[in-house]
């Protein structure tokens, strides 16, 4: 049998209490593992002088797959980055994919399934930024290469789907960049003639996902406004107590869910685990192991249906721990 070698970086906060859920639920399933524990962040720059140290790194690649939970970034310490940004570029994790689909909930829109596909390692997050005396400046840096790469990566997953790739931009008003963007997507289309395409710009997109949001199957587009559309999309079908993500590179991959480290929740043992569980199934399809990804998804979509079992974010008032008991007792 294979064992998977993993990277768990469980980080602060929720992410430290959701993500040891999901490793528990992975080994309550007849796949083996081997998990390597590794902390990055902003404590771990105050020990070393680097949000993700060289050796952190290097045990991170041995591995072949990561999951996350979340890091902790302080808005305004001059010379920190945010280390989850580091870490995606240097493993390469060009493709973020963030589904969104409707799950028997109260909360949230019926019969949304879809995936947002966002460029990860340029665009407006390209870490170019400087300050004169009195302004500031960011680069937002488009390139042929990436573009071409998110795009082929956003149709292959449509053939997989319903077939529709929405190419969102704001190339009216960002004529250079997104214009470029655009182009390299329409180009890549071609190689696609059984895919629908649909060209709009990203705030018309964010008025229709709130109207209509069953009208989309793939989003492409870049980093900033997939950032933005993707938490929007999140929101629509339930909160980022539902919301899993995968980082996908050419040779490796990382799976986190959509949260953060919400320290307000922190240490109460209320944090949903379904999103970091998600993620971990979205890993598994990833391996190969459809079947057993398949078995996790309607076991959380059985004790979301059954309505007994549920975290405040759901209206519910059981435990972190509880609701990933009942997700292993369906399993
Ligand atoms: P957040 O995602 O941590 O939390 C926002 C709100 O969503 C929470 O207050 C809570 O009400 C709800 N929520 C999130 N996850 C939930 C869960 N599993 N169950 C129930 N409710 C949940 O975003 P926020 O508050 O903006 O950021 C907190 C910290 O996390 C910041 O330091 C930020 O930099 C960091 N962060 C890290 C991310 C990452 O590592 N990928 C992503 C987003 C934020
Ligand atoms: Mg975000």
């Amino acid at each position: 049998m294979t064992t998977y070698k993993l990277a768990v970086i469980p980080g602060p906060g929720i992410g430290g209490e959701v993500v040891p859920e999901a490793v528990r639920l992975l080994e309550s399933t007849d796949l083996s593992f081997d998990c390597r524990y590794f902390e990055i962040g902003y404590e771990v720059w105050q020990k070393t002088g680097s949000p993700v140290p060289d050796d952190v790194l290097a045990g991170v690649r041995e591995t072949q797959a990561c999951l996350f939970g979340a890091t902790t970034t302080p808005v305004g310490v001059p010379g920190y980055k945010s280390a989850i940004i580091m870490l995606r570029r240097a493993l390469g994790l060009y493709a973020n994919v963030r589904p969104a689909k409707s799950y028997p909930t109260q909360k949230g829109m019926k019969d949304v399934d879809l995936v947002i596909v966002r460029e990860n390692t340029e665009g407006m997050y390209s870490g170019w930024e400087f300050a004169l005396p009195d302004s500031a400046y960011t680069i937002r840096v488009i390139t042929r290469k990436a573009t071409e790469r998110i795009a082929r990566f956003a149709f292959e997953l449509a053939m997989k789907r319903r077939k529709k790739v929405t190419i969102v931009t704001k190339a009216n008003v960002l004529r250079v960049s997104d214009g470029l963007f655009l182009e390299v997507a329409q180009k890549v289309a071609e190689d696609y003639p059984d895919v629908e395409v649909e060209e709009a710009f990203v705030d018309v997109t964010a008025m229709r996902l709130v109207l209509k949001p069953q009208i989309f199957d793939v989003i492409v587009t870049s980093n900033l406004f997939g950032d933005i559309l993707s938490d929007e999309s999140a929101g629509l079908v339930g909160g980022l107590g539902l919301a899993p993500s995968a980082n996908i590179g050419d040779d490796y991959a990382l799976f986190e869910p959509v949260h953060g480290s919400a320290p307000r929740l922190a240490g109460k043992d209320i944090a949903n685990p379904m999103a970091a569980i998600m993620a971990s199934k979205m890993m598994l399809d990833y391996f190969g192991e459809n079947r057993w990804a398949e078995r996790i998804e309607k076991a959380i979509v059985s004790v979301l249906e059954e309505g007994k079992v549920l975290t405040p974010d759901l209206g519910g008032s059981s435990s972190t721990k509880q609701v990933t008991d009942a997700i292993i007792d369906v399993l």
